[in-house]
């Protein structure tokens, strides 16, 4: 096992009836004035919101309520809420909903515990991070596993960039996991986190440093469990027992646990970001879209990864690793389409892409020309342009 740090500090309150506790965990960090962030409808219209501000309101906690966190959330939105929490004089931001509400949450953290920085100075690596409130998380969807993660990525819609900001201050205090939450979402959004979550332990097994056995082992155990339940749910989003399992293991698949020891690839999802970025199309659609251009452009490099993904994750057998390789990616892709996520760029609703616009795409990754992507195998500008071209049918 080689060498690594974990820290996880958010307290996690897990199952049926969760929701109740929200006030009590406000309390226990001594919070008395709250802003709530959330999202564009879903938590108003199933009534959350109400019941979350009635509870606060009940347990004498002062709190006012931000709504408007779209999907990709945008920057301008995190700073109309910055203002919001210092008027306010908020000691605790609570998010209720998914990634893109606490995203925000997060975002107004930082910028309400340091008022004189640019918000987006953080994002760029201009400022650090060195302070910042509190934040909780009433989890409506499973899938970015921002809820437990140290990360948050906003859209500055000004420059046009898609970014993500990680430090140990985005962990949030605590976690109100109830799955009977996502019991109301679309299927579409469904499958948009299973592949999110499948893509957060696979862009860390893709790495190479291969020799951590348990989490190499844990990464395979999380990754049969969201296949598995993750087709139970893409047909039937009510189905309590497999949404419960998905929602666990969007947090594990992103808290760092099913990547210890390694170092971080990603590169699928700087490839991604990029799509939403210029295309507002979701995240999980954006990753199943170009995850198996990036398999196949980098399958050469390592057979051996993919193959053991074929045989511990899908079960299958054989002796000959390129082939086992192939079969491996081509069960993944399958996944994808079987449950009805897209694998190319016509499917992800774009349409075919000019050469120009893809090799604008994979300079704008490169943050031009400044840095490469990935670990598993890494990207420049001219490799980024060859995945896109595998994509772009
Ligand atoms: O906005 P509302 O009306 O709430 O509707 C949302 C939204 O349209 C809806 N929804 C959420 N819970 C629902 C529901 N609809 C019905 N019932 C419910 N219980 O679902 C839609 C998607 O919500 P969103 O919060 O955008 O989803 P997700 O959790 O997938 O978050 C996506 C964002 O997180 C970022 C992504 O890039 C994207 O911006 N990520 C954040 C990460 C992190 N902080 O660690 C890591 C990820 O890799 C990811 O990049
Ligand atoms: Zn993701």
């Amino acid at each position: 096992m080689r060498s690594f740090e974990y820290w996880v500090p958010t307290r996690i309150q897990f199952g049926r009836g969760a929701e109740e506790k929200t006030a009590e965990e406000v309390q226990r960090l001594g919070a008395k004035r709250v802003l709530i962030v959330s999202g564009g409808a879903s938590a108003r219209r199933s009534g959350l919101l109400d019941r979350i501000e009635e509870q606060l309101k009940g347990a004498g906690i002062a709190a006012v309520t931000f709504e408007g966190a779209q999907p990709n959330p945008r920057l301008s939105h995190a700073k109309e809420g910055v203002r919001r929490a210092i008027e306010f004089g908020a000691g605790l931001i609570l998010a209720v909903g998914g990634g893109s509400a606490i995203d925000t949450a997060k975002g107004i953290a930082h910028g309400a515990a340091n008022p004189g920085v640019d918000l987006w100075e953080f994002w760029t690596g201009r400022a650090k991070v060195e302070k910042s409130l509190p934040v909780g998380v009433v989890l409506t969807i499973s899938a970015a596993g921002s809820e437990t993660s140290d990360s948050a990525v906003l859209t500055d819609e000004a420059s046009g960039q898609k970014r993500g900001l990680s430090t140990p201050f985005n962990r949030p205090a605590f976690a109100i996991m109830d799955p009977a939450l996502t019991l109301t979402l679309p299927p579409w959004q469904v499958k948009c986190g299973v592949v999110d979550i499948l893509m957060h332990t696979l862009d860390r097994y893709f790495n190479p440093v291969q020799d951590n056995q348990l989490t190499d082992a844990i990464a395979e155990a999380l990754l049969r469990t969201v296949l598995r339940c993750g087709r139970i749910a893409a047909a039937d989003p009510t189905d309590y027992e497999a949404m419960s399992e998905l929602m666990w293991a969007g947090s594990l698949s992103h808290n760092g646990l099913t990547g210890l020891g390694g170092v971080k690839d990603f590169a699928p999802h700087q490839l991604g970001h990029e799509l939403s970025a210029r295309f507002d199309v979701a995240h999980g659609a954006s990753l199943s879209a170009v995850w198996g251009g990036w398999a196949r452009f980098c399958l050469p490099s390592d057979p051996g990864r993919f193959a053991r993904l074929g045989r511990e994750v899908f079960g299958l057998t054989g002796a000959d690793e390129r082939a086992l390789a192939e079969q491996a990616i081509g069960a993944m892709v399958g996944y994808f389409a079987e449950i009805g996520m897209p694998t190319c760029f016509s499917e992800l609703g774009i349409g075919v892409q000019s050469e120009e616009q893809m090799a604008s795409m994979a300079r704008a990754v490169t943050y031009d020309g400044a840095r490469r992507v990935g670990s598993f195998v890494s990207l420049g500008e001219e490799e980024i342009l060859a995945i896109y071209r595998l994509c772009n049918h």
